[in-house]
């Protein structure tokens, strides 16, 4: 069985939704301290809903293939789906990652999770409250 699928090859090579939105709404940066790698994710969020996702990655083809299969997802959902959305999912999505590469995934998740946080935190009033989740 070839090491990685067709999926995360497709992703790595045409990788979906790469850049910079300039007036971004959440911006989100993560790195791995092992490997070096680095993601950064930059959401537009309208009424509850993130109408535009890019992102920026400095890494190996895994976390390549990840940021662009989780720009995938969340993109147009609401932003209550993608705060749950983990980098298992990200991985199924692509078919499976190697064991050995499921950190490239989580980079993924964190990165999305941190720019959410900077969009609450520039938009106390958008936060779900405890008692509405
Ligand atoms: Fe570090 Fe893939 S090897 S993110």
């Amino acid at each position: 069985m070839a090491l990685y699928s067709e999926k995360v090859m497709d992703h790595f090579r045409n990788p979906r939704n790469v850049g910079v939105i300039e007036d971004a709404d959440g911006v989100g940066e993560v790195g791995n301290a092992k490997c070096g790698d680095i993601m950064k994710m930059y959401l537009k969020i309208d009424d509850g809903t993130i109408t535009d996702v890019k992102f920026e990655t400095f890494g190996c083809g895994s976390a390549i293939a990840s940021s662009s299969m989780a720009t995938e997802l969340i993109k147009g959902k609401p932003v209550t789906e993608a705060m749950t959305l983990t980098n298992k999912a990200v991985a199924e999505a692509l078919d499976g990652l190697p064991d050995y590469k499921m950190h490239c995934s989580v980079l993924a998740e964190e990165a999305i999770q941190n720019a959410l946080e900077d969009y609450y935190t520039k938009n106390p009033d958008q936060r779900p409250q405890k008692n509405e989740e």
